[in-house]
């Protein structure tokens, strides 16, 4: 099987995102190695303070946080760093032509009940001069990697350079991750969707009106019964996606009328969309592309409907389609 460093290690791939990719594979088997033993180690519980985004911080979100800034930091190719858990851009190397954006522990409720969590990030190219949250301001077409790692029975790392989608699963015993999917293909159709069902009321009315038309089954005019399924954790609800297909959805709701969505656009929806894409699927706010969306802000916040491209396109005619137009 080929391994992740050889499969990198190729003269085609430019040596910065190499060095990057390779770096954060290590860091991701530490922090999936720490995630195991937390809480023998007593580091599961809350952290006692609350993120940027006025979210509570578990404490493996802030020792993620800290190793993947470290592992990133140390690679010269890297010019800056941003994170879910840091309010600004960290700068890194003058001349490095990289920056990376990440969110640490995606999905951290998960670790009180040892379920999925993962790690997110995008690689974008380095702007010219100085660092500052403007260098990470680019749309989501400008990544040239993305990928996650998902820490559940198996640690795995799933990565785009924009041609396809691989799946590598580590082998805990050599500490190599190892090629276990080659391409990842989203069906268009799809029996299957994720959303968050308590916040039905909240919904904007076309949402409500898709969801109402997948719950009504065979019986109603979808023709077929749906399944549902949520994790709670973006990541391993995406991983399902990517390996055997469905719908994803956190979209906008009513409940903050000032906060477009939950999900961050620069290291949780432009990476999974880059991802989603890559393998056949589409990932879209209600009304646009995701990678075209032009951020505002570091830790902007979107509304997000991807997965299967044929679902997607029906959810979003939902939201194109004004009644009675
Ligand atoms: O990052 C936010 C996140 O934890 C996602 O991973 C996940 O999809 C979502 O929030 C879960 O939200 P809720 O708590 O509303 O189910």
């Amino acid at each position: 099987m080929i391994d992740l460093t050889s499969a990198l290690r190729q003269p085609d791939i430019d040596t910065a995102l190499q060095d990057t990719l390779l770096a954060l594979a290590a860091c991701s088997l530490d922090i999936g190695r720490r995630m195991r033993t937390a809480s023998i180690a007593g580091v599961q519980g809350s952290a006692g303070q609350g993120n940027v985004q006025g979210e509570e911080q578990q404490q493996m979100d802030v020792i993620a946080n800290e190793l993947l800034k470290q592992a990133l930091m140390a690679v010269p190719a890297v010019k800056a760093v941003a994170s879910e858990e840091e309010d600004h851009a960290v700068p890194a190397h003058e001349d490095g032509s990289l920056i990376v954006a990440f969110d640490p522990l995606d999905g951290s409720s998960n670790i009180a009940i040892n379920g999925p969590v993962g790690t997110i990030f995008s690689i974008l190219p380095a702007p010219e001069g100085p660092v500052s949250d403007a260098a990470f301001l680019q749309p989501g077409t400008t990544q040239l990697a993305a990928g996650y790692a998902v820490y559940g029975p198996a640690t795995q790392l799933v990565l785009t350079l924009g041609d396809g989608v691989q799946v590598y699963t580590l082998d805990p015993d050599s500490g190599r991750f190892l090629l276990t999917t080659e391409r990842v293909h989203i069906p268009a159709t799809t029996r299957e969707f994720a959303i968050n069902m308590s916040n039905q009321r909240h919904w904007a009315e076309p949402m409500q009106r898709y969801v109402a038309d997948l719950l009504a089954g065979r019986e109603g005019p979808r023709k077929k019964d749906f399944n549902m399924r949520w994790v709670a954790a973006m990541v391993a609800d995406v991983h399902r996606i990517l390996n055997r297909g469905g719908l994803f959805s956190y979209p906008w709701d009513g409940r903050n009328p000032n906060q477009a969505g939950k999900l961050r656009l620069l290291y949780e929806a432009n990476p999974m969309a880059m991802l989603v894409e890559q393998s056949g699927g589409a990932a879209w706010t209600d009304c646009q592309r995701i990678l075209e969306l032009q951020p505002e802000t570091l830790h902007q916040r979107v509304p997000v409907i991807l997965g299967a491209a044929g679902e997607v396109a029906r959810c979003v005619d939902y939201h194109r389609a004004r009644p009675g137009g």
